[in-house]
């Protein structure tokens, strides 16, 4: 692994190429820009405005919502993993280094994603804020174990596979919103989209110059986080009355089309294509091997998602704290 973290380090230049996936502070949204201005005269106005829209976001898609705000409130548990990953690592806390300029950077565009959804679930008045709030305090306490052993390779695949599942999660919640009548939410959530979008980019070049530079290591690496399902970074969030509120979540946002086995298994075959896993030659035995089964995997998730699709299981109604115990 002190190889890994070796390579990392090797591909700083092509990573100092790519900060510029990063928006200049200057040309970036603020959350301030899309909320209502509370200092100007029209804010009773803009915020009735927001709460009639936001009442037509029904109950589901509501929690899905919140989710995936928790979700974006656990950034510190995020910036933490970059961190224990070596080769990634910055090393002082403001160093120059290419690495280190890339995660803060990332992390600063990050935090505007909880700060603008949590501003909006506040001023919405739909949401029990403190049930939300004891959610987020207990994810952060529970912590998050992306299962990446603290390799350099497992954590930039990993951190691909995310920001594409956050790019479809927050582009479906803006269509959904959008079509319930909340054009402010479907905004919001179409920015976030935005940002996803340009880190799904940097962190899948990032890899695509690991396989340039030592394939068969990252292919085994490709390879063995996803032999597990991969760990949503929510997983551990707990709001002290479900029993299991991260899969409870999990199910909505399936039934309702935000998150399924589908884009799941969307995927895998995209970060395949894209890193032409399919493609490499002279690879190691273990390789092939990772090769092989990374070939073959998203067809067998696509299965699962048609199996899914065409007998849905019948699911009880499921009450949670961030709606006032009310059902979905
Ligand atoms: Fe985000
Ligand atoms: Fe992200």
């Amino acid at each position: 692994m002190d190889s890994h973290a070796e390579v990392v380090k090797s591909i700083e230049p092509f990573v100092e190429e790519n900060l510029k996936l990063l928006m200049p502070v200057k040309d970036s949204w603020q959350p301030s820009d899309i909320l209502p201005h509370l200092e100007t005269e029209g804010w009773h106005e803009d915020v009735q405005q927001l709460r009639r829209q936001a009442m037509g976001i029904p109950d589901d898609v509501l929690v899905v919502l919140v989710g995936n705000t928790v979700t974006e409130e656990a950034l510190p548990s995020y910036q933490t993993m970059v961190n224990r990953h070596p080769g990634v690592t910055d090393n002082t806390g403001a160093s120059d280094s290419p690495w280190a300029r890339w995660s803060r950077g990332w992390t600063a565009e990050e935090n505007r994603h909880g700060e603008i959804l949590n501003r909006y679930l506040y001023l919405s008045g739909r949401v029990d804020m403190h049930a939300f709030e004891v959610s987020t305090q207990n994810l952060l306490r529970n912590g998050f174990d992306p299962k990446t052993g603290n390799d350099p390779y497992k954590g930039l695949i990993y951190t691909s596979f995310q920001e594409r599942a956050t790019k479809i999660s927050h582009g479906n919640t803006a269509v959904l919103a959008n079509k319930n009548g909340d054009t402010t939410l479907g905004k919001i959530c179409a920015l976030v989209t935005g940002d996803e979008s340009r880190h799904e980019e940097a962190y899948k070049r990032f890899v695509w110059k690991l396989i340039e530079v030592d394939p068969s290591e990252t292919v085994i690496a490709f390879a063995q986080i996803l032999k597990n399902t991969v760990t949503m970074p929510a997983r551990r969030m707990a709001d002290d009355v479900a029993a299991d509120l991260f899969s409870q979540f999990a199910v909505v946002a399936q039934q309702i089309g935000v998150y399924t086995m589908r884009d799941y298994a969307d995927i895998i075959e995209h970060l395949v294509v894209y890193w032409g896993i399919r493609g490499l030659s002279g690879l190691s035995g273990d390789a092939a091997k990772a090769q092989d089964y990374l070939g073959g995997l998203s067809k067998r998730y696509l299965a699962l998602a048609d199996k899914m699709e065409a007998h849905p299981s019948a699911q009880p109604k499921l009450s949670f704290s961030w709606i006032f115990n009310r059902s979905v």
